[in-house]
C-alpha cells in the first residue's frame, strides 16, 4: 500500500469528482483508496472508488463529503482491496448496477473493449456519457441477460446481498462467471481491524475491506 498526496480538482453534477494523484495511487476498477482531508477534522477516512481514468488521476464514483471542494488537498492511501478481473474468455460482458448508480463499474468498459467484448449495462438509474456501443437495459432484463452473458460484474450493497443472490437464480441455468463488488462502510481499510465491514456468508465472517470488496460469486454462496 502506498501513501501520497492528491487534490480534488473538479466536482461534476452527479457529485463525482476529478481527483489528481500520482499514477501509482490510481485504483483499478473495484479497488479503493482511503482518503483524508488534512483541512477537516473528520475522524474517519473516506473510501474512494474509481469511475474512470482521467489525465493525471481519475474520476471518483459519487459521492464525496460535501465539505470537500475543488482545491481540497487529500492524503490518499492505497490502492486497497481486490478489484474486478475480467476473464480472458469473456466476450459478452454484463455490468449490473443492482441498487445504485453504475459509477463503480464504468472503469470496466475500456477494459472490456480492449478484449473486443460486447458490453450491456443493467441499471435503473439515469446514465450519461457512455460509449454508444454500450447497450443499456433495465434491471428487469436480468433473467434474459443471464442467458446471454459469459461474465457479469455487479455492484451490490451488503444489505441487499440476499436479494441479489435470489435475482441471479432467475436465469434458470448455470450462472455465467460473476464477480460482485459488495458495498459497505470501510472506515479503516483493515488497518485497525474495526470489523465495521464484516460480511457473514454461511456462518463465516469475511472482511469486505480486505477480502473484497470484489468477491467471486462462489465466495458469496
Ligand atoms: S473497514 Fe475496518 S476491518 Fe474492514
Amino acid at each position: 500500500m502506498k501513501t501520497g498526496e492528491g487534490q480534488l480538482n473538479e466536482i461534476y453534477l452527479d457529485s463525482s469528482a476529478r481527483i489528481l494523484c500520482p499514477p501509482e495511487l490510481i485504483p483499478s476498477p473495484g479497488q479503493y483508496l482511503l482518503a483524508d482531508s488534512p483541512a477537516s477534522n473528520a475522524p474517519l477516512s473516506v473510501p474512494i472508488f474509481l469511475s474512470e481514468s482521467t489525465p493525471d488521476g481519475f474520476r471518483s464514483a459519487p459521492a464525496l463529503p460535501a465539505l470537500w471542494t475543488p482545491g481540497t488537498r487529500l492524503i490518499l492511501r492505497g490502492p486497497l482491496g481486490h478489484g474486478f478481473s475480467i476473464p480472458a474468455f469473456a466476450h459478452k460482458i454484463a455490468l449490473l448496477a443492482f441498487d445504485d448508480s453504475p459509477a463503480r463499474l464504468r472503469g470496466l468498459i475500456p477494459l472490456a473493449f480492449k478484449q473486443n467484448a460486447e458490453v450491456v449495462l443493467l441499471c435503473n438509474s439515469v446514465v450519461s456519457d457512455l460509449p454508444e456501443s454500450v447497450e443499456i437495459q433495465p434491471l428487469q432484463a436480468l433473467a434474459e441477460i443471464l442467458t446471454w452473458a459469459d461474465f457479469i460484474a455487479a455492484d451490490v450493497a451488503r444489505e441487499n446481498l440476499n436479494q441479489f443472490k435470489e435475482a441471479m437464480k432467475k436465469g434458470g441455468r448455470v450462472l455465467p462467471e460473476t464477480q460482485a463488488l459488495i458495498r459497505a462502510p470501510m472506515p479503516c481499510g483493515a488497518l485497525a481491524e474495526c470489523g465495521v465491514c464484516a460480511l457473514t456468508v454461511d456462518y463465516h465472517w469475511k472482511m469486505i475491506c480486505k477480502e473484497g470488496p470484489v468477491f467471486a460469486m462462489g465466495e458469496l454462496l
